[in-house]
């Protein structure tokens, strides 16, 4: 995507990797909207860091950021037993994979990358596979986020005000977004629409991601609390709204996304109000039989109880909300069962999931 940095605009990937210092390189997320940050990270424990602290987030570029993360500790190794080689391609691969639970997309992303690397017949040959298969998941990623914009952008009309929730846009993928793909394919159409960012606490990645690459974009939008959209349907302010995922469930339909999103389904199911979910590939996951089967990351209470934001002087600060006595529950994600969503917006077309 293009950003404006000092008057000029630019463009970025949201993952990348420099192959001369076997650094993965990222968008800090952190401090976006007030600060824009590429940093460099040097080994595979601290990639898996980064992807636990939230440096980087959003299934799409947590997967590519494990693919890379994959490559570059396979390519740190500096020995020469099979064995050995063998042993430390599986513990750089568990630690990634470990960084968090809910999204399928890195471990799918280094399964790909790990079965590359099987043709190699010697430990180098190996590292160069490794490496090419996560620059192709990188740019396979960037062809599917194109693709469902444009298989997308039909379901956004002239003078539609769609929703969105959380972040499902360039930043949670290497490039150009799932839920915001068909967005942005409607603006290169000519197509006039409004989008409504819900908030998403508690680490408000619509009010401060979402609302952002927008406002980059050109794109009309406002920022709304999490408890307005049920209003806004009941007043026939919302036609259409369009969520990523961090999982979907191919045996049952079902569909983890943040944490909000089955009420915003629920809800528009409530008001006839068509409810989509855009996915590439990677988010399928062919081993679960449930929805209740997926790991649902318990993130700390501290998220819920307080705020991250930057004060006057432009310093990242936390502040607390609740009373320093109140404890919180803080689960990342929820499931959405099937009846309640319209279509799948994949990269080959949109698919009933209850047909
Ligand atoms: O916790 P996050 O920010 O990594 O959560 C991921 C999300 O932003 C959403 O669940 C999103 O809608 C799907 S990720 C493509």
């Amino acid at each position: 995507m293009q950003v404006r940095i000092q008057g000029r605009r630019e463009h970025y990937r949201t993952v990348a990797f420099d192959a001369d210092r076997n650094a993965v390189l990222l968008i800090d997320q952190r401090v976006l909207p007030h600060e824009f940050k590429i940093v460099a990270v040097s080994d595979y424990e601290r990639t898996a860091s980064a992807i636990s602290d939230m440096t980087v987030r959003g299934a799409g570029a947590i997967g590519a950021t494990a693919a890379y993360g994959l490559a570059q500790g396979v390519r740190a190794f500096d020995g020469a037993e099979a064995a050995e080689f063998e042993s430390h391609v599986a513990s750089v691969y568990e630690t990634l994979k470990n960084a968090r639970p809910t999204a399928v997309d890195p471990v799918n992303a280094m399964n790909i990358v790990r079965s590359r690397m099987a043709d190699g017949a010697s430990i180098n040959e190996k590292k160069t596979l490794a490496l090419q298969a996560a620059e192709e998941f990188a740019d396979e990623d960037v062809a599917h986020c194109r693709a469902i914009g444009e298989h997308g952008a039909e379901l956004i009309k002239d003078g539609a005000r769609v929703l969105t929730h959380c972040n499902a846009g360039w930043l949670a993928f290497v490039d150009f977004g799932t839920a915001t793909a068909p967005m942005y394919v409607a603006q290169e159409r000519g197509r006039a629409f409004h989008v409504f960012c819900d908030e998403t606490r508690p680490r408000c990645q619509g009010a401060a991601l979402t609302a952002w690459e927008l406002s980059e974009q050109g794109i009309s939008h406002e920022v709304i609390a999490d408890n307005a959209a049920g209003y806004l349907m009941q007043r026939g302010e919302i036609d259409l709204v369009i969520v990523g995922a961090d999982r979907l469930i191919a045996a049952t339909g079902e569909v983890a996304n943040k944490i909000g999103t089955y009420t915003k389904a629920v809800l528009a199911a409530r008001h006839g109000i068509p409810f989509y979910v855009a996915i590439p590939l990677s988010t399928i996951d062919r081993e679960l039989s449930s929805g209740s089967d997926i790991r649902i990351e318990e993130r700390a209470g501290d998220e819920v109880l307080g705020a991250w934001g930057i004060d006057e002087t432009g310093r990242r600060r936390y502040v607390r909300i609740a009373a320093p006595e109140s404890g919180a529950r803080n689960p990342g994600f929820d499931i959405t069962p099937p009846e309640l969503i319209s279509g799948i917006i994949t990269p080959h077309g949109i698919w009933d999931v209850n047909g």
